[in-house]
């Protein structure tokens, strides 16, 4: 049975590599992460798209420590068999490796996530060491990191020319020397994602990086049309359920102004006895007050 099945650890999505290709989805609160869990996803991303996605900002700068714990205690409270990893917000980790290691502790004892996922290749190696050290299992992010926006210019593809996907493997290979379980690749044309995957001993979760790569993550809002406006060419819409929850909450408008809902299957009753004392016994109560 499903739910007697040990939940999925940070090592066990290491030795897939090569075994069976890995998906993730980002989940922000219970229902969503129970429903993504049922549907057999191997991991949760609390992300910080958290900011995009469910708090209407325009990017992840704003996301805090205390959101992505609010969010990551929501996930982590569904009880899933997916690894639950808990994103680090935009300078939880960046300032020394100390800070990080009181950040991610506070998304694993505090949130309920298994791992880490913070973004930044040779620049986050320390981190990224003192969170291994510490039993912190860590999911690199390389390639377009959304954090640094501001630097990089916009969400742009990364890695067009030889010399810049060497960069990007250096950083892939930096975050595997540090001990990282598996790396996000976001945003490389398909070729390079391929070569990086062939180069690491650690899985590759892609997004926006062709086909190649060991798994794939998709933002939970992207892939069942819960998003508006323009989606990035890589998200492909697996249901349009926002179309679906605009007509049924349509509906439920209509009913609601024609006096249809709610009908007797949808109300409560009392006894025939009771219901004859009833005009009485509130009558009585109203003359009191007159
Ligand atoms: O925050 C997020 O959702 C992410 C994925 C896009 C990998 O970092």
């Amino acid at each position: 049975m499903d739910t007697l099945r040990a939940a999925v650890t940070g090592p066990d999505i290491r030795r897939a590599k090569g075994q069976r290709r890995l998906v993730m989805i980002t989940a922000y609160d219970a229902p969503s992460a129970a429903l993504a869990d049922a549907a057999g996803v191997d991991m949760l991303l609390v992300g910080d798209s958290l900011g995009m996605a469910v708090l209407g900002r325009r990017d992840t700068l704003s996301v805090t420590m205390e959101e992505m714990l609010h969010h990551c205690r929501a996930v982590s409270a569904a009880g899933t068999r997916a690894l639950v990893v808990g994103d680090m917000p935009f300078m939880s980790y960046e300032p020394d490796p100390r800070t990080a290691l009181i950040n991610a502790g506070r998304l694993m004892a505090e949130g309920g996530a298994r791992a880490v996922k913070l973004e930044g290749g040779v620049t986050a190696a320390a981190q990224i060491r003192a969170l291994t050290a510490a039993g912190i299992p860590v999911m690199g992010h390389v390639g377009l990191t959304p954090q640094r926006v501001a630097a990089l210019g916009g969400f742009k593809v990364q890695a067009k020319s030889a010399k810049s996907a060497a960069l990007v493997l250096e950083d892939a290979l930096a975050v595997q020397e540090a001990g990282c379980f598996a790396v996000v690749l976001e945003c490389l044309p398909a070729g390079v994602a391929a070569q990086i995957t062939a180069r690491l001993e650690i899985p590759t979760i892609g997004i926006g990086a062709g086909a190649d790569c060991d798994g794939q993550v998709l933002v939970f809002h992207d892939a069942l049309g819960l998003t508006r406006g323009h989606s990035p060419k890589f998200v492909k819409k697996y249901a349009d359920l926002g179309s679906i929850i605009t007509d049924a909450l349509g509906t439920y408008a209509a009913e609601v102004r024609a006096g249809t809902f709610p009908d007797a299957a949808h109300s409560f009753s009392m006894s025939e006895e009771e219901e004859a004392r009833l005009s009485q016994a509130l009558d009585a109560v109203a003359g009191k007050r007159a």
